[in-house]
């Protein structure tokens, strides 16, 4: 029996929270990005991308404890359209995140793992930076509401009139 064994399910727990957070960002920036709401397309694909980095400390952790890596989704995306409803789910699952985060360090810590136990802490540290970026949005979309939308749409029209064009001799 490996003495590591609740370490890596817990770890393992850990790697399908965050498959399917990936899943939900990268779907929220799908949705997004097809309303031209460019500026919260790339917030949600940057956020998306820390996500999977968070699996690859995890994964690496659970190879070097002599385990194997469970890439099973924890749960499945939710198909929200609405915008105040994406930030509001997403700072849930942050919330939820630290939650566990911070009662499975306390575990692995426990367990004699200081390692994992250190791993935990530091992405609760990543998981707060991003729920206050989500209330911060989510407070923003509600204090200046149809404002916020047209500044989004503003990103979109903005990125439009950088592009250089394709054949343009004029210029
Ligand atoms: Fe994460
Ligand atoms: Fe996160």
């Amino acid at each position: 029996m490996n003495k590591y064994a609740r370490s890596i399910e817990l770890l393992n727990k850990a790697v399908g929270m965050e498959i399917s957070t990936v899943l939900q960002y990268i779907y929220f920036f799908e949705r997004c990005q097809d309303r031209g709401y460019e500026l919260l397309a790339k917030f949600f694909r940057n956020t998306a991308i820390q996500e999977m980095q968070h699996i690859d400390k995890l994964s690496e952790r659970i190879l070097f404890l002599e385990g194997d890596i469970d890439m099973t989704p924890a749960f499945a995306v939710k198909q929200i359209h609405d915008v105040p409803e994406m930030l509001r789910l997403s700072q849930q699952l942050e919330a939820t995140t630290i939650d566990d985060y911070n009662a499975w360090a306390k575990e692995c810590g426990a367990n004699a793992d200081a390692v994992s136990h250190r791993l935990f802490e530091d992405l609760v540290k990543r998981e707060e930076d991003h729920e206050d970026d989500f209330r911060t949005e989510l407070d923003n979309v509600k204090t200046y509401d149809k404002h916020y939308m047209a500044l989004q749409a503003i990103g979109h029209i903005k990125d439009l009139a950088a592009q250089k064009p394709e054949d343009d001799d004029d210029e």
